[in-house]
C-alpha cells in the first residue's frame, strides 16, 4: 500500500515537471486545503530540499505566507554545521504579524541556529519616504545582503484571496481584478499567462533578481492554489516547486 502510494506521487511529479517545464517537483500526499497536517509535510519536503543545496556559506531570503511559516517550524539545526544567514525577501506587504516575512524569517533563523538581518521599514510608505529609507545605511546593507542571496524560498497564493488577506486599497483591487490577475508570489500579481500585473511596493527582492538566484524554491499546495501555480511557473521555469497531491491532481487534469 505506501509503495503504491510513493510510486503514485512519483508518476504525479514527473508528469507536473513536463507539463510545467521545470526542473524538480516534490509531491508530498494529502490537501493541505482540507488537513492542516500537509502544511507541515510542505515544510518538511521544503527542509530536505534546501539542505541537499546549502553551500558552506549561504544567505537565505524567505518570504512570507502561512505556508513558509510551516517550512521555519520543521527547521532544525544542519548536522554539518554550514553557515546560514537567513533575511526577509522583501519589505512589508500588508501582512498580519505572523505571516510577515520577517517574523517567518527570525523564526527560521532560530530552529536552524543561524543567523538573521531583518528590514525595519513599515509597509505604506509615500514615495519619497519610501527613496529616502531605501538610502538610510541600515537598511541598503540588508538590501545588498538580499540581492547576494543564494537561495529564495517563497509561497504562491490565489491572486484574489492575497489580496483581501492584504486588506489591499480599493483601487488597487480594481485594477488586480480587471487585469485577470490569477497568481501572487511575494507582492507581484501575475494573470493566467504569468505576466505581472500589480507589485506592491516595497523594498528587498524585486522580480528581476530572481532570475540571478542559484537556487529558487517555491512552496504552496492545495488544490485551490493549482491555477496559480501553473500560471506563476510560465515565467519562473528554474523554480523548484514542493507542492501537495491535492494541486498536483488539479495541475494534471487542467
Ligand atoms: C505571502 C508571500 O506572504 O504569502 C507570497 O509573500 C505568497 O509569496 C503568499 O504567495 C502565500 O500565502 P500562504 O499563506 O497561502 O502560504
Amino acid at each position: 500500500e505506501v509503495m503504491k502510494e510513493i510510486s503514485g506521487l512519483k508518476i504525479l511529479e514527473a508528469g507536473i515537471t513536463e507539463k510545467l517545464g521545470i526542473s524538480k517537483v516534490v509531491v508530498v500526499p494529502g490537501d493541505s486545503d482540507q488537513s492542516p497536517w500537509v502544511k507541515k509535510e510542505l515544510g518538511r519536503a521544503c527542509v530536505t530540499t534546501m539542505r541537499d543545496r546549502f553551500h558552506q556559506d549561504n544567505i537565505i531570503a524567505v518570504a512570507g505566507g502561512t505556508t513558509v511559516s510551516s517550512v521555519a517550524e520543521m527547521m532544525t539545526p544542519d548536522a554539518k554545521n554550514r553557515n546560514l544567514l537567513f533575511v526577509p525577501a522583501r519589505g512589508g506587504l500588508g501582512e498580519k504579524v505572523q505571516n510577515q516575512a520577517n517574523t517567518i524569517c527570525a523564526t527560521m533563523a532560530e530552529k536552524a541556529s543561524g543567523n538573521y538581518r531583518l528590514l525595519h521599514i513599515p509597509d505604506s510608505l509615500s514615495h519619497e519616504s519610501y527613496q529616502s529609507m531605501k538610502e538610510e545605511p541600515s537598511i541598503k546593507e540588508v538590501i545588498s545582503l538580499i540581492k547576494d542571496s543564494s537561495m529564495v524560498i517563497h509561497g504562491i497564493g490565489d491572486a484574489k484571496t492575497m489580496a483581501e488577506r492584504r486588506k489591499t486599497a480599493p483601487e488597487n483591487m480594481n485594477k488586480i481584478e480587471s487585469s485577470h490577475a490569477v497568481a501572487e508570489a511575494f507582492g507581484y500579481y501575475f494573470n493566467s499567462a504569468g505576466e505581472v500585473v500589480h507589485k506592491v511596493q516595497t523594498v528587498g527582492m524585486q522580480l528581476a533578481d530572481l532570475e540571478k538566484i542559484e537556487c529558487v524554491i517555491a512552496v504552496a499546495g492545495g488544490a485551490s492554489k493549482a491555477r496559480a501555480i501553473q500560471a506563476y511557473l510560465k515565467k519562473a521555469p528554474h523554480t523548484i516547486l514542493i507542492t501537495d497531491e491535492g494541486a498536483a491532481k488539479e495541475l494534471i487534469r487542467e
